[in-house]
């Protein structure tokens, strides 16, 4: 059998014969593009852009949907009508119903479906199990909050044209429901923000039974494309002129040798969307192109294909591109200086986002007078229902926040997964992965984890060991734990076809795999060979997932065992664009392309409760790495890009997707630093670990084919500067689980772009290169160049920025751009003025060795010379979920009085009574801030001395002081501190 795939081309037949020969592939040169749908080849989205083409020429279009004025009601926030589609000249209709729910949090809802009664119309051609409906559950995957009605939103005027709500934060949002045709206009304090069909776009493919036409008048199709069969509609059966659509794709569609049969026939939704006066959209990742989102239209500097979410396994992806990717995130934000606005477009099926900007005409004469730049977007999806959120900001972090609040927060995740992940395609056997481990220690290169791939497994079947090459994985585990150190598997979604495999036999007899459109195991081709497919989204099968992971059925596993989720797009390497048929069907009779999207976050999801529940008591927070993931996948773990290359530019796209992730919702993401496939040379990996030790979750990792590259081969001078940038992540670890912990209370990105943190200096919009750190304030622009020696930082306020390794105070200001050296061994990294952020400058050789190591503060002094400088510092044991019984440290520190005070408080004001202290609180007692280096200390500082006051007693500390030379900063040191990093305490400096 012939295997094409994707993934390389160059299967042959006798190779996948034998699956476990399968792997050896060799990676064809680029991703082949013509394995992935263009938006022409996918019915719905040609159907859908030639819609919108059609309106958009003329001039006397008309939107077909209306509100049926008297089905109008609004109760307890929540506003309902019936839509009537116009689907004929006839004037016959088809009825939608409508919800606009107001929330609690200020974010608005808008859901329409179809109205189930016509559909007893709808003969389905096949007598199959698919559901009738529109998929209608993404909602209980996604949403875990937030839903509460406002019951305070109130109906502020109503006529025969519009109904207006009044809702959100002192009643300033507005939703100005017009009736015919059916638009909304949402603004905030009067002002237009976000408007829906105000381009007359929206379109719900109603169902419609197929009516088969005698064989002779059935015409033949061509190409890729779909087959084109002329058939009769409902419309043209029943006498009046046909839709005038292509038809060609209603009832199948083909695509590379693969036909999709469609049993409910058209039923796509689509909408447009404008942002009133935005020039800035950003988000609905991920895909291989700059933060802020370019036209899709066509045009110089433009793409001319939609932005598409249809999580795939896109092989050496190429970059600057909206092609799909493997996770898909519906959220998007539009900017600008004053308003942040945002969209969560709850569809689970394939997705494609078309954006164009244009300028709205304004009398000259009005004020201002000028013309303003909106962005106009449209939105299709292949099925399900129209459910949209709303949020009006108007701040970038109220749309990271109110997300969170339906999506949930970034999970809090043990401390050593911040640490360094050391992976190939693959270490090749126990002894390999000791040797690893030792020659790391011997190099002094700390690292946390290191991941074991496919080759570990008996010939592919996961939750097995290669006796040969793996006998003795307790014996490895152990040896990993002596330093703290964690051992991560890869365990994959698709379960190998094979007799007497047990995990099979399970699979099959207990029917938790997916199933085919007659209703059979689905069968595809993944790395073993022929497999099945687990169906996480039966809760029965999730349960028997769980039981896999149970030390005593997975043998070799230990509690410092943790699990990499791979190929859950699900890559299924004979199937349409590399995934399953549409037509499959999962759990509760719903087809492949109502739940595609969703699949991978239902995978992950099984996986992080199986890894919970593998002892009683959740004694410990799962680590799950995951590729594939959806809106609310930040709840389960990690994600990371995928595929990437041993490349300058593929390093240079790295940032721009984590940054995108950030402001997404799912800021736990990397990309392989080295970079997937290939062979980095010396200078590439060196600035690669430099970008890295900024990625919020930082693995390396390397293709099966290419070189081994751990960091102590690199040699000299390699080594010792990649040491370097591991140490200072390592140094900064305490200030990035601080952020991490901010991404778990409120959303915040871990790295935040400049429109994030500065957004009203429109200049900072389409930066994508550099980012700040937490509430660090350090900001950070890696070198992703080919031989580059310096970065040119740009420089958003007016504050002070000292260089974070030399102290050198940049000479630059607001909206400049600051050139920074960085030869090979530097990362350009400044320090913003008036923060204080926490280190642990003791090197170790895991972060869990670090766990009981003394604080440095470092306190940046501001432009106000030390009035203010502030910072926080959030400690828990990095392990349990004791922090949710209130188990953690969280400092706030001031700088203030003309800089003469440094103190620690609680930074939630708790009283400390309120907490009885756990046995890691208690031992937290000997933990000690040791040094606090004040950058730009006052001149007057030199004469000086510091007294630490805390807990009832007062002692001196020495304070050292350096004058400012040759364009290096003033900096003091208070040293051997000796205060409670737990207790309340001050330093006066008098
Ligand atoms: C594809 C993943 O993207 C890659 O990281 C992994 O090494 C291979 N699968 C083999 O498991």
């Amino acid at each position: 059998m012939l295997v094409s795939s994707p993934l390389s081309g160059k299967w042959t037949a006798s190779l996948c014969l034998l699956s476990t020969l399968c792997t050896l592939w060799t990676p064809a040169v680029s991703v082949k593009e013509h394995d992935f749908k263009k938006c022409d080849q996918s019915g719905f989205c040609k159907r859908n852009r030639v819609f919108a083409d059609n309106a958009g020429a003329s001039s006397s279009w008309e939107s077909p949907y209306n509100i049926l004025p008297e089905s109008r009601s609004f109760k307890d926030g929540q506003f309902q009508a019936i839509v009537l589609k116009t689907i004929n000249a006839k004037g016959d209709t088809v009825r939608l119903p409508l919800t606009v729910s107001f929330l609690e949090s200020g974010t608005a809802r808008v859901t329409v479906d179809e109205e189930k009664r016509q559909n007893k119309e709808i003969e389905l051609r096949y007598d199959s199990k698919v559901r009738k409906e529109r998929y209608n559950e993404a909602e209980e995957w996604v949403v875990v909050g937030g839903l509460g009605l406002d019951k305070e939103a109130t109906v502020g005027f109503e006529d025969k044209s519009q109904t207006t709500v009044k809702y959100g934060p002192s009643s300033a949002f507005e939703a100005v429901i017009k009736l015919s045709p059916f638009t909304i206009d949402f603004k905030r304090d009067g002002e237009s923000q976000i408007k829906f069909n105000d381009r007359g776009l929206l379109n719900v493919e109603h169902w419609r039974p197929k009516i088969e036409q005698p064989e002779t008048e059935k015409k033949e199709g061509e190409g890729d494309g779909g087959e084109k069969k002329e058939e009769t509609t409902l419309e043209n059966k029943e006498g009046s002129s046909s839709s005038g659509e292509d038809e060609s794709t209603w009832w199948d569609e083909s695509f590379g040798g693969n036909t999709d049969t469609k049993p409910r026939g058209p039923e796509s939704i689509a909408l447009d969307i404008s942002f009133s006066g935005f020039d800035h959209v950003y988000g609905i990742p991920s895909h291989a192109g700059p933060l802020s989102l370019r036209e899709t239209r066509g045009g110089e500097g433009k793409y001319s294909e939609p932005y598409r979410l249809y999580n795939a396994d896109v092989f050496e992806y190429i970059l600057d591109s909206p092609m799909t990717l493997y996770g898909a995130i519906p959220f998007m934000q539009a900017h600008r200086k004053g308003s942040s606005v945002g969209v969560f477009w709850l569809n689970a099926a394939e997705t494609w986002i078309d954006i164009i900007k244009a300028k709205d005409w304004r009398n000259p004469l009005s004020l201002g007078g000028s013309s303003k730049t909106s962005t106009h977007t449209h939105w299709f999806s292949e099925s399900g229902l129209l459910d949209v959120f709303v949020f009006l900001g108007p701040t970038p972090q109220d749309l990271t926040k109110k997300y969170g609040e339906l999506t949930g927060y970034t999970a809090m995740p043990q401390e050593f997964a911040l640490g360094y992940h050391q992976c190939r395609w693959n270490y090749v056997s126990d002894e390999d992965v000791r040797d690893v481990d030792r020659k790391m220690d011997k190099s002094n290169l700390p690292y946390d984890v290191i991941w074991l791939d496919i080759e570990y497994t008996d010939e592919k079947k996961y939750f097995t060991w290669d006796k040969h090459t793996f006998p003795d994985p307790i014996g490895m585990g152990k040896q990993l734990d002596n330093h703290g150190r964690k051992l991560v598997t890869i365990i994959d979604p698709h379960i190998k076809n094979a007799e007497g495999y047990q995990v099979v036999t399970e699979l099959k007899s207990k029917e938790h795999a997916v199933k085919n459109k007659e209703g059979s195991i689905f069968e595809g081709w993944c790395w073993p060979g022929s497999s099945h497919w687990i169906d996480a989204f039966s809760p029965a099968a999730r349960e028997w997932w769980a039981t896999l992971f149970k030390y005593d059925s997975f043998k070799g596993t230990m509690k410092n065992t943790w699990i990499w989720n791979d190929m859950n797009e699900p890559s299924v390497f004979n199937g349409p664009e590399t995934t399953m048929p549409k037509d499959n069907i999962h759990y509760g009779g719903w087809e492949h392309r109502d739940v595609h999207n969703l699949n991978g976050m239902t995978f992950h999801n099984a996986t992080h409760h199986a890894v919970k529940s593998r002892e009683p008591g959740e004694l410990q927070r799962p680590f799950v790495l995951t590729r594939s993931f959806f809106s609310g996948s930040q709840r389960v773990g990690a994600m990371w890009t995928g595929d990437n290359q041993a490349a300058w530019d593929h390093l240079h796209a790295s940032f721009p997707m984590i940054l995108s992730q950030g402001i997404s919702g799912f800021p736990f993401s990397g990309a392989d630093v080295g970079g997937f496939f290939g062979n980095p040379e010396k200078d590439l990996q060196t600035r690669w670990y430099q970008a890295g030790a900024f990625y919020p979750f930082f693995r390396g990792h390397a293709h099966i084919d290419s070189r081994r590259r751990e960091p102590y081969l690199a040699g000299e001078p390699y080594t010792s500067i990649i040491a370097a940038a591991l140490r200072l992540r390592y140094s900064l670890l305490p200030s990035w689980y601080t952020a991490f912990h901010q991404a778990y209370v409120d959303g915040t990105p871990i790295i935040k772009p400049m429109f994030y943190t500065h957004p009203g200096e429109e200049a900072g919009y389409d930066i994508d290169d550099q980012f700040f750190v937490g509430n660090t304030g350090l900001l950070a622009k890696p070198v992703t160049e080919q031989d580059k020696v310096t970065a040119e930082i740009w420089i958003p306020d007016n504050e002070v920025y000292y260089d974070y390794f030399t102290y050198k105070t940049i000479p630059t200001s607001k909206g400049k751009r600051a050139a920074i050296d960085a030869p090979l061994q530097k990362i350009p990294l400044l320090m913003q003025g008036g923060h204080i952020f926490a280190r642990r400058d003791r090197p170790r050789r895991s972060s869990s060795l670090m766990k009981w190591d003394d604080y440095t503060l470092v306190v940046t002094i501001g432009r106000d010379g030390g009035k203010s400088a502030e910072g926080d510092l959030y400690v828990d044991d990095g392990e349990s979920y004791d922090f949710e019984k209130g188990q953690y440290i969280h400092r706030k520190f001031v700088l203030n009085g003309e800089a003469t005070t440094i103190s620690s408080t609680d930074a939630e004001s708790r009283d400390p009574s309120s907490v009885k202290e756990g046995d890691w609180m208690k031992k937290m007692h000997d933990v000690k801030v040791d040094r606090i280096v004040i950058v730009g200390a006052p001149a007057s500082w030199a004469k000086k001395q510091a007294t630490v006051e805390s807990e009832g007693k007062s002692w001196p500390a020495s304070l050292d002081y350096s004058a400012a030379a040759h364009g290096r900063a003033s900096f003091a040191t208070v040293k051997k501190v000796g205060a409670r990093i737990g207790a309340d305490w001050k330093v006066v400096v008098s």
